[in-house]
């Protein structure tokens, strides 16, 4: 997606530790117009599926879920980082292994929003290494629920998430790809552009 590569080019930050900083525009402060024109692309892109729930993770997947889930016209369900099982009551459970955080976090949705028949598209705003895709994809499955994709504003190409999840036969749409990234000069590389 044009529009978005030519903001993450504006007023994306590259990081030690191969990280980018879009925190002016993505999430930290969100800019809601390009959210908009992000809902509208995902609606495009997976407007052969039919989908009849958006579900995403806390807390940065939220807002850009919200804006998305305006175009396709559905609720949106946040998976909940953290509660610990036995207060949490009737809930799907998974675990979540963040190699950045350097821990594992058990994530949950109450089996009131998600089940049987419910046609899902995950949304994020990062994919790095696809642990918390995973874990998301794992609760619809147990859920009973049909996995129709995903959904990533931003994809890290050189990070092993992307390939994972596209070699578990889930369909991935990454609106920006991250080919490679240099913290000198600045440089950011997108599949498809080089
Ligand atoms: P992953 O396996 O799920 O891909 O996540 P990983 O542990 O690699 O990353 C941990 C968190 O850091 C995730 O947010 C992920 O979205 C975010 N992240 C990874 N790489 C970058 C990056 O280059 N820039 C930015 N801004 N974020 C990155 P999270 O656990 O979902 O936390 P939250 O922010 O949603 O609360
Ligand atoms: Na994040
Ligand atoms: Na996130």
């Amino acid at each position: 997606m044009q529009l978005l590569k030519d903001r993450i080019r504006k007023d994306g930050k590259i990081k030690g530790g191969n990280v980018l900083k879009v925190d002016s525009f993505l999430n930290h402060q969100m800019d809601i117009k390009l959210f908009g024109e992000i809902g509208k692309e995902f609606k495009r892109r997976f407007a052969d599926v039919e989908v009849n729930k958006i579900l995403t993770i806390e807390a940065s997947g939220i807002g850009i879920a919200c804006v998305v889930a305006q175009y396709f016209d559905v609720p949106v369900v946040f998976a909940k980082k953290n509660k610990t099982k036995n207060i949490a009551g009737d809930v799907y459970t998974s675990q979540v292994e963040s190699f950045t955080h350097g821990r594992v976090y058990d994530i949950m949705v109450s089996k009131e929003f998600l089940g049987e028949g419910d046609k899902v598209l995950l949304i994020d705003d990062f994919l790095a290494n696809g642990k918390a895709l995973e874990g998301l994809a794992a609760l619809v499955k147990d859920s009973g629920a049909e996995l129709v994709g995903a959904g990533i504003v931003i994809e890290k190409g050189f990070q092993v998430g992307g390939d994972n999840i596209r070699r578990q036969g889930i369909r991935l749409e990454s609106l920006a790809i991250v080919e490679s990234m240099d913290e000198e000069t600045g440089t950011i590389v997108f599949r498809g552009d080089e």
